[in-house]
């Protein structure tokens, strides 16, 4: 490590110090999801399962409630149920990624682990650089740098990055979010056979590619997985028009499903459908566990204009990462679940009968299993958010009030009916997983603290257990 390095990473430290009896006195902190000691926590990074262990790395600004240089913070778990809290993984200490460590993915070879992300560099003038860089560590723990192993290429903007790495056959790939001379968003392909030299192949996937018209200015976090026999691409784009009731908030994540020729690079894929139908919910990544099951991680949370009015920034924190969910790809839809493990977090096993049931949760899982009938429901919780079902529109909604305006605001969706909703519910969050995964909303939400009453009301008798959780 640097001496810079070094400091800064200190500096971190003394951050954190500062504020942690605020940050984990603060009655919105969540209870059984991944947040950073203090300031501002994004995207999901570096998720692996190496040698035995989970590793679930943040992009972290310690410094300040907004974005900013970012680092990697760092914590690892043998169950993704309990996790340490590990030394920080990467600071923005080197030339090359003085304005952030940003977002990138692990591999495993050869007993080490690599960690590929993006230098971010944006000069006095404003002007951006970008260089995928490559860190490996022999432990899981401590990182050494390698600096770029990939420059910008030809015909794309600075706008590029976020690697995602695996193993194909007996070659590596790299795919990279990006933004073409004419600003439109791609997904790059690249390959490697040792994992420091890297081989530009071309866009696999794009606005106005593959027959999908124009699809926003820029694609952040790609992801490629392998579901089913199929190929998935997942990504974050950015500058997608509202559309019916797809595409409310600022920005997407959602994934295509095809097939990709590593060869000629053509990718026949279909249209694009988003992952979650929630509020809060950016930047993905998937990893495969040993078991061989592909899970996700999101950031619970995104970039836009309400981000600095969460009410968690006095005292010093901001965001957290979605629970994990296992993937799996049924008739072309990809369902989420989440991963068995969380059934470690039961306790206190409650049941309810009825059509109006009234209980309190501010940590807590509910499973509800309803009958066939297409009858209307609504669930309030704490007196903030809504989630109602309208069977004669086949329609799913969740309300809550905006941070920023304190208007009441509505995602909807589709569903032809709902048979049986799994619900996280955590201080100052909601994920609410219907028909085994069909769909999921995620969302913060920031209850009156005296308020702890979830109410269900629907007009027919239904079945309702409740666990608490922690
Ligand atoms: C997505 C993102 C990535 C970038 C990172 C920076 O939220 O913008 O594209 O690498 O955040 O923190």
């Amino acid at each position: 490590m640097t001496e810079q390095e070094g400091l800064l990473i200190q500096k971190a430290y003394n951050e954190v110090k500062k504020y942690k009896n605020k940050v984990i006195n603060d009655p919105y902190r969540l209870k059984y999801h991944l947040m950073s000691p203090v300031g501002l926590l994004n995207d999901p990074n570096g998720l692996i399962q190496y040698k035995g262990v989970y590793h679930v790395f943040y992009q972290w600004n310690p410094f300040d409630t907004a974005h900013g240089a970012k680092f990697w913070g760092h914590y690892t778990s043998t169950d993704m149920v309990n996790w340490r809290e590990e030394p920080i993984a990467l600071a923005p200490s080197n030339w090359y990624e003085r304005n952030g460590c940003y977002s990138g993915s692990a591999v495993a070879s050869d007993e080490k682990l690599y960690l590929f992300y993006t230098g971010n560099v944006k000069q006095e003038d404003g002007t951006r650089e970008t260089y995928q860089c490559l860190a490996v560590s022999s432990d899981g723990i401590h990182f050494e740098k390698h600096g770029p192993v990939l420059k910008l290429p030809e015909h794309y903007t600075p706008h590029f990055r976020d690697p995602k790495v695996w193993k194909e056959g007996n070659r590596w790939y790299m795919v990279v979010g990006a933004q073409t001379l004419d600003e439109k968003g791609a997904a790059v392909l690249f390959s490697s056979q040792d994992l420091y030299h890297w081989e530009e192949l071309g866009k696999i996937a794009g606005s106005a590619m593959n027959g999908i018209g124009d699809f926003g200015y820029m694609w952040e976090c790609p992801d490629l997985i392998h579901l089913n026999g199929k190929d998935i691409l997942l990504v974050s784009p950015q500058g997608l028009e509202p559309s019916g009731h797809l595409y409310h908030n600022l920005f997407q994540s959602g994934y295509f499903v095809g097939e990709l020729n590593y060869h000629s690079l053509d990718f026949q894929h279909g249209a694009f459908t988003e992952l979650d139908r929630g509020f809060d919910f950016y930047a993905p990544q998937t990893f495969t566990d040993e078991q061989g099951r592909t899970i996700l991680y999101g950031w619970m949370g995104i970039t836009d204009e309400t981000e600095s009015y969460q009410p968690t920034i006095a005292n010093h924190w901001v965001h957290a990462l979605t629970i994990p969910r296992e993937l799996e790809l049924r008739d072309g839809k990809i369902y989420q679940k989440p991963v068995e493990e969380l059934k470690k977090l039961r306790k206190d096993q409650q049941e309810y009968e009825g059509n109006h049931i009234l209980l309190n949760g501010v940590s807590a899982e509910l499973l509800l299993q309803l009958d066939g009938k297409a009858v209307p429901f609504q669930i309030s919780f704490r007196n903030e958010a809504t989630l109602f079902f309208e069977p004669d529109k086949k329609e799913i909604s969740l309300q809550r009030r905006n941070v920023k305006t304190d208007a009441i605001e509505t995602r909807t969706c589709k569903i032809d009916s709902v048979s049986k909703l799994q619900i996280f519910i955590d201080h100052s969050s909601l994920e609410i997983f219907i028909n085994n995964g069909e769909e999921v909303f995620t969302s913060r939400y920031f209850p009156n603290l005296t308020n702890e009453l979830i109410s269900f009301d629907r007009e027919a008798v239904c079945k309702l257990t409740k666990w608490n959780l922690g």
